[in-house]
């Protein structure tokens, strides 16, 4: 079946067109209009501004879905849309319109977590995965570990007590003047730095849980920036983006290998906007290659936001009979 799908809940709307049956996973078209530009000049995400950049791009955007795919309107078996958490005025554009398109041509509407959706990434890059399955889901709003018990039940068993990993890059790469959002260009200096270079606080809180907490060493490297600046000394860069992504990389290796003996599971599957980044993706894959198990992430063009990852996830929840009516609503958190 063809599934059309929508992605509004922050700074990118997103369609996309899926062929999706048992043993097909076939992403037909996936067109992103991104905000990032408009976003850059405020140095983070003016809501108001998200949701009306959202308004004038979905139209334009789910023509060029549909036409790239070569598919029409009366082909589509189902439209996805997530429906949060997210930026709530920016959610509400593609849950409307996806709710009119639904109810207009007849067709059933399937509300969709952005969470689950960055997780069902995987199934478009690896076609044979499967649940059950470990992951865990690193975004600018969101670090978690879930038991992914099937395709459409995720149960949470740990997360980030403050900041998301996404956020802790984002205001670092900021202080340091990087381009914005910082994460991205974070990850290129930090190949250029040593990485034992400052010794910064972990994220890894304690031991015995799975839980993190970035605020510590968020405000660690802030307070050494704000210093050397305020001493009139030259920052070192590199140097500064390789000890903090170490310290994170460190904190992250050590809560995947305990949540991998302590669940059992022999699959790890990253998600979000993060799992992009190259040194995240080594240090799980070195723990993976020491505990035997197999480590699953996105192509890094479904890392990010994108309406590929909401089909995929909107699929599963189809089958499931996870369908919409017309009070469908927006939740934010
Ligand atoms: O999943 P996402 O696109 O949006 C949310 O749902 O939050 O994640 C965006 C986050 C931003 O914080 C961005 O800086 C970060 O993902 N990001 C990265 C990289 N690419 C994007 N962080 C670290 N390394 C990267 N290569
Ligand atoms: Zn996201």
């Amino acid at each position: 079946m063809y599934i059309l799908a929508f992605e509004s809940s922050c700074d990118e709307t997103a369609c996309a067109v899926l062929e999706m049956d048992e043993g097909k996973r076939i992403l037909k078209s996936n067109i992103i209009a991104s905000q990032v530009d408009i976003h850059a000049l405020y140095g983070g995400v003016v809501p108001e501004i998200a949701s009306r950049a959202h308004i004038e791009a979905i139209s334009k955007i789910t023509y060029e879905a549909l036409e790239k795919a070569g598919v029409t309107l009366s082909q589509i078996g189902a439209i996805a849309v997530t429906n949060g958490p997210g930026l709530i005025g920016a959610l509400l554009v593609a849950v409307n319109f996806a709710k009119s398109l639904a109810f207009a041509n007849n067709i059933p509407l399937v509300p969709v977590d952005h969470i689950k959706g960055h997780v069902a990434a995987n199934y478009l890059t690896h076609t044979e995965l499967e649940p059950p399955f470990l992951s865990l889901v690193v975004s600018g709003g969101h670090t978690s570990f879930f038991n992914v018990k099937s395709y459409t039940e995720f149960e949470e068993i740990a997360s980030t007590r403050d900041d998301a990993a996404g956020e802790c890059f984002d205001k670092i790469g900021r202080v340091m003047g990087l381009p914005y959002p910082g994460g991205a260009a974070m990850d290129k200096l930090a190949t250029q730095g040593d990485k034992n270079a400052i010794p910064f606080p972990s994220p890894a809180i304690s031991k015995d849980t799975l839980d993190f907490s970035f605020s510590g060493l968020k405000t660690a490297v802030v307070n050494y920036i704000n210093t050397k600046n305020q001493k009139g000394e030259q920052l070192p860069r590199a140097d500064i983006a390789a000890s903090c992504t170490h310290s994170i990389v460190e904190a992250i290796k050590s809560k995947v290998k305990l949540a991998l003996e302590e669940t059992g599971y022999d699959k790890i599957v990253l998600a979000g906007g993060v799992s992009a980044n190259s040194h995240i993706r080594a240090g799980i894959e070195g723990v993976c290659r020491r505990k035997k198990a197999t480590f699953y992430a996105p192509d890094l063009c479904l890392c990010g936001d994108n309406a590929a990852m909401i089909g995929a996830q909107g699929y599963y929840e189809y089958l499931n009979g996870k369908t919409a009516d017309e009070s469908l609503n927006a939740y934010p958190s």
